[in-house]
């Protein structure tokens, strides 16, 4: 679709899918910096849920992701299997949570920055119940959120959810409401990239950021004798097919609706040469 960024009344932003583990980190420091450039992007928003040998994320992770362009980072259900997370989620109040874990854990759920023009935005992380943690509802949370952030400027939400019944009912839940709602965390793109009927951009999954020679995002052996064996094996990050996934949304400013989704995947799955970083280790989850 057609990229009006050079529009003064519009902002573009970029939204990346999951990162997985060290891959995940590399291809951000590969593609985010010249993605921006390419999009004259003036707002960057990537998911950190896995970036952390598979499941959460330390400080030094953030700084990483921060230090290639990205101005909030959001999160997931996998983000709190590790101890450091509590540690971000209490020192950066850009890092994000999903809002509707019950009240008491470590953290934010949403966060307004003031762009350089001087307007303001928002970012809103939440998380699906179907076939993940029986949290408080995201409908409900998201309706609060709202009233706290108010109307008057774009939104962003990232769905972290499993069910793709339950992304697009968010989705039409907040169309018209909110300036885009993106799912994350089933790892795998989805070609439905679209401007809903009142004005949200909406995709149902961003896909990961990370190494895609993989059952989403860990190594391939041990992931398929899990299916077949039903019994344990022991996860590990996969390390080839890296990419980038994400999209690229434009928002005009005076009625904070999307004017344009424009789906990236870096490179592209028909590129036999994906990126290959410099990993080389396998690191366990
Ligand atoms: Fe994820
Ligand atoms: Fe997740």
């Amino acid at each position: 679709m057609e990229n009006p960024a050079s529009e003064q009344n519009s902002i573009t932003i970029l939204i990346v899918g999951d990162l997985v583990g060290t891959p995940g980190l590399e291809a951000v420091k590969e593609y985010l910096p010249s993605l921006i450039d390419e999009y004259k992007a003036g707002f960057v928003v990537v998911n950190a849920e896995n970036v952390y040998e598979g499941k959460g994320i330390r400080p030094s992770d953030a700084d990483t992701i921060f230090g290639a362009g990205a101005d909030v980072i959001t999160s997931g259900n996998h983000v709190w299997e590790k101890w450091q997370t509590k540690k971000v989620l209490a020192e950066y109040p850009n890092v994000l949570r999903p809002l509707n874990y019950p009240p008491g854990n470590a953290g934010n759920g949403f966060f307004v920055k003031r762009l350089s023009s001087n307007g303001k935005i928002a970012v809103l992380n939440l998380q699906g119940r179907t076939f993940m943690p029986d949290i408080d509802c995201p409908f409900r949370a998201v309706d609060w959120a709202i009233g706290k952030i108010g109307s008057n400027l774009p939104i962003v939400v990232d769905f972290h959810a499993e069910a793709t019944a339950e992304k697009i009912a968010m989705g039409l839940y907040l169309d018209g409401r909110v300036s885009a709602v993106v799912g994350t965390h089933t790892h795998v793109p989805t070609a439905d990239a679209q401007i809903l009927p009142k004005g949200t951009a909406y995709i149902t999954d961003l896909g990961m950021t990370g190494p895609y020679d993989s059952v989403i995002g860990m190594a391939k052996e041990e992931a398929i004798k899990r299916f077949i064996y039903r019994t344990p094996f022991k996860y590990q990050t996969a390390t080839e097919g890296i990419r980038l996934c994400g999209v690229a949304v434009t928002i005009e400013l005076e009625t904070n609706k999307a004017t344009a989704i424009h789906q990236i995947i870096r490179p592209s799955f028909s590129d036999n040469t994906a990126f290959a970083g410099s990993v080389s280790q396998n690191s366990s989850v």
